[in-house]
């Protein structure tokens, strides 16, 4: 088992990376769960018919009562009424006791869970049990949770750190491909922003990745996981401008995804892969990035996720999209951007007249 310990202060925890870390009985020695603790664990059909059994072993014997609750599978479950049932759900399980809320699945369940966890009796214990790649390597890691209402995405959230993050690479063996390119976007994105060796291995080593190499997989999450770790711990509450190098590539990514109607056309990882290509892009024409650090940029996304170069968002509507994304206009056209393979810098005020340029051509 590798370990990535999350320093901070109080509120530290590890994030534990194998395979077959789960059935290793990791969870007995964390001593963390009691005879008489009640064991919510949040899920959806799907994980629980794949994997719901190697949870129900590695918890055996440890804990008091469990509850596997199954939320939908869709971005649907982060709503309002979901989380109320869930909350009704777990009162009646729990009774007296504090339980502990176990997120088991992919980021949906993950910030639904952890919701959950934050504000039931003003919080209670959250153990991450992340089962897609873009859950171990991103949402699982850093104690952002949400739900969503209709006029927007994770608009009522908070900050809950986990107790732990357990990320047992034998989960991402009934991962669908689409979903391993989903999550991929961020892998490579932690390369661009922090990593220039990480980037190296991702352009020599994609179809193995593809092909779920063992070897492979850890060393992407696990590098993954600690650039995420290293970012959060200096500013766990995205206030010191250094958070936000996490979202490259997210401002014109939602902006695609909302120009081309969410949930259809693009997912989620796709639209970031794009956002990132066209970020490079303002950074070229910016002269703060290399055409040659670009030209790999561009390549190893397309390869990755190919989707990325075949959206059918028109520019002008990514254009209207951003006029309307908060964070943009009042944060002056902010753009993190690339410098090199390996390096962004914040840059505010980026002309519209460049954004638009760097949109066409990379759409
Ligand atoms: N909190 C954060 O910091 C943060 C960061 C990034 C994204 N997010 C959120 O994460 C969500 C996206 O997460 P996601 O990409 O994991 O999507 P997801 O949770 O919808 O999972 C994707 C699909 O994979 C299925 N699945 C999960 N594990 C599986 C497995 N092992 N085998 C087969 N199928 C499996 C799920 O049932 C689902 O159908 C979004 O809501 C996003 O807002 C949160």
């Amino acid at each position: 088992v590798k370990k990535i310990n999350v320093n901070l202060g109080k509120r530290s925890y590890g994030v534990y990376i194998g395979k077959g870390i789960l059935k290793s009985g990791l969870l007995r020695k964390f001593g963390f769960f009691t005879s008489d603790t009640p064991v919510f664990v949040v899920t959806n059909s799907k994980i629980n018919t794949l994997h719901a059994d190697k949870l129900k072993k590695a918890l055996k014997g440890l804990s008091g009562k469990i509850l596997f609750y199954k939320i939908p599978d869709s971005e649907k479950a982060k709503s309002f009424p979901v989380y109320v049932k869930a909350m009704e759900k777990i009162a009646g399980f729990a009774k007296k006791a504090k339980p502990v809320v176990v997120a088991f699945g992919g980021g949906v369940v993950g910030d639904l869970a952890g919701m959950l966890a934050s504000t039931y009796r003003r919080g209670v214990g959250l153990v991450h049990i992340p089962t897609t790649l873009l859950a171990q390597v991103d949402s699982s890691i850093g104690g952002k949770v949400a739900i969503d209402i209709k006029e927007a995405k994770n608009i009522a959230g908070n900050f809950y750190q986990p107790n732990a993050v357990i990320c047992d690479l034998d989960f991402l063996k009934t991962l669908p491909e689409s979903q391993m390119r989903n999550g991929l976007a961020e892998v490579i994105k932690y390369g661009i922003i922090r990593d220039n060796r990480f980037f190296s291995f991702l352009e020599k080593n994609i179809d193995k990745i593809l092909r779920k190499n063992m070897a492979a997989l850890k060393r992407i999450v696990y590098t993954s996981a600690a650039i995420k770790a290293r970012v959060v711990e200096k500013d766990e509450l995205d206030t010191k401008d250094l958070r936000a190098i996490l979202n490259f590539g997210h401002t014109i990514g939602h902006a695609i995804e909302a120009a081309s109607g969410y949930l259809k056309s693009i997912p989620h990882g796709e639209a970031v892969a794009a956002g990132m290509i066209m970020a490079s892009g303002i950074a070229v024409k910016l002269y703060m990035l290399g055409k040659s650090d670009y030209r790999r940029i561009t390549s190893l996304i397309k390869e990755a996720c190919p989707h990325a170069a075949r959206h059918k968002a028109r520019p002008d509507k990514i254009m209207k999209a951003l006029a309307y994304d908060k964070k943009f206009t009042s944060g002056v056209n902010r753009f993190v951007l690339p410098v090199k393979i390996g390096g962004v810098k914040i840059v505010d005020n980026v002309s519209l007249g460049l954004i638009k340029e760097a949109i066409k051509e990379g759409a």
